[in-house]
């Protein structure tokens, strides 16, 4: 299945899915990884693995509109049926989000819905919560607020610190986002209304637990 990436920064996830594909377990052929930033680390990844890469530089645009335009116009020449925004760090427009509604995943570094947004880690620090970890979601026009597919649990020990966490958290995001797209290129999930379906089944609204993964789901 053809997939386009989208990224910001360091790529570890676009990593953990190319490293997904080359040991034969993630059915998709990346098109292409789209970074807003020149100087972002992932397209060094995606070159590395002779994945063609191309930059979509917001600050070149005059606004929001303008940018997405020319980022959906870069992402459609590739003819992707699935988009996955892998720490892609822009806010999207409604307009864009629609064109892709149900082929397009993003994985936030939280447990939604708690702590959509930036500075995830530090908040979850700050809000003294057990338990932190990370979400594979449906993109919607809601911020960070699509119908969930996957997460995984990471426990919050005492004296942590956000770096420690989000390398906890990013591990996990390593584990988790490979199975969401499997499942999608599998043509097993999907995204009905608010509601996400795997094996033609709904999924509760809290998502599937990784750590709950049946056999015949991580088939
Ligand atoms: C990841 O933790 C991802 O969940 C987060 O950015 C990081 C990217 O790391 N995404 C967001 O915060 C989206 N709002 P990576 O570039 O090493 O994959």
């Amino acid at each position: 299945m053809p997939i386009v990436v989208l990224i910001s920064g360091s790529g570890s996830n676009l990593q953990a899915i190319i490293d997904a594909m080359q040991a034969g377990e993630l059915p998709v052929e990346i098109r292409a990884v789209i970074s807003n930033r020149t100087d972002a680390y992932g397209l060094e990844r995606a070159r590395a693995a002779g994945i063609h890469t191309e930059v979509v530089d917001h600050r070149e645009y005059a606004g929001r509109e303008a940018f997405d335009r020319a980022l959906q116009k870069t992402i459609d020449a590739h003819e992707p049926a699935l988009v996955v925004l892998a720490g892609f760090m822009r806010i999207l427009t409604h307009e864009f989000v629609e064109h892709y509604m149900g082929r397009m995943l993003n994985i936030h570094p939280a447990l939604l819905p708690l702590f959509p947004g930036l500075n995830t880690h530090e908040r979850a620090l700050q809000e003294a919560v057990k338990q932190h970890g990370a979400t594979v979601h449906f993109v919607t026009t809601e911020v960070d607020g699509g119908p969930l597919v996957l997460s995984a649990r990471v426990p919050v020990r005492p004296g942590d610190t956000a770096e420690g966490l989000a390398a906890r958290v990013l591990e996990q995001e390593h584990r988790i986002y490979p199975q969401a797209i499997r499942w999608f290129a599998e043509g097993r999930l999907q995204m009905q209304y608010d509601r996400v379906l795997l094996d033609e089944k709904p999924l509760p609204t809290t998502g599937i637990d990784f750590a709950e993964l049946t056999t015949d789901q991580t088939r």
